[in-house]
């Protein structure tokens, strides 16, 4: 499974990109904003520059002419940004145009199968199910995943499942037993995957028992 940071924040993903474990980035408008005065361009330069991954930059067209315009500048800036295109009649045209191009595409703002399967059809890379944003209207994001799963592996459809709108380490696990083929996530998820209170309970013993050994060892004539 590959992991992306789902952030426009270069620190966290400088971080994510430290621990060696990161194949790429997601953003979209509202993570841009969150980023206060920035130039989005020069940021999904910087993010590009940072991360050797994917790097996924929404267009905010909602036509087609202005979506192939907005694709087209941002395929510009670096050879591994992802053109985010929402999953709407027109983004369904921009998807197949793009591909036809040899630009690479993430559908957003999927939320059921026969969106994911249309989203396949027109040749998106990635298809982005928003399972956390399913779960909070009290609906089930994780069952969205495993059916597109089954559909992808019934087609044989070669477009990657991004589980995206992730909020916790189980969505990480869940979507990784369904077979989702990347999943992104806020810098603090991908550091939560490490957290367990026995592992750091068991680290603790191990070295107050190897001082314990040393003292011995030292106090052995
Ligand atoms: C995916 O690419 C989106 O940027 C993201 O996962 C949305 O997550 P949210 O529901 O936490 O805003």
């Amino acid at each position: 499974m590959k992991f992306f940071v789902d952030t426009a924040n270069l620190e966290d993903i400088r971080e994510a990109a430290g621990m060696g474990v990161l194949d790429g980035v997601t953003t979209n408008p509202s993570l841009v904003k969150a980023e206060g005065n920035v130039d989005f361009h020069e940021r999904v330069l910087e993010i590009c520059q940072t991360v050797d991954g994917d790097v996924s930059a929404e267009v905010t067209a909602t036509e087609f002419d202005g979506m192939m315009e907005e694709a087209h500048t941002l395929a510009q800036i670096h050879d591994n940004v992802v053109v985010k295109i929402p999953l709407i009649k027109d983004g369904i045209k921009a998807l197949r145009a793009l591909d036809e191009e040899g630009i690479k595409t993430n559908c957003t703002l999927c939320f059921s199968p026969t969106q994911a399967l249309l989203a396949a059809k027109a040749g998106a890379d990635y298809i982005s199910p928003f399972i956390g944003r399913i779960d909070d209207i009290s609906s089930d994001g994780m069952g969205l995943i495993e059916e597109i799963v089954q559909i992808y592996d019934n087609y044989g459809f070669e477009t990657e499942i991004l589980a995206a709108s992730i909020r916790h380490p189980t969505h990480v696990k869940r979507a990784a037993l369904a077979g989702a083929d990347v999943a992104t996530m806020p810098f603090s998820v991908l550091t939560n995957l490490l957290e367990h209170p026995l592992t750091d309970r068991g680290l603790e013993r191990f070295l107050a028992d190897w001082e314990d050994y040393k003292e011995a060892r030292d106090e052995t004539p």
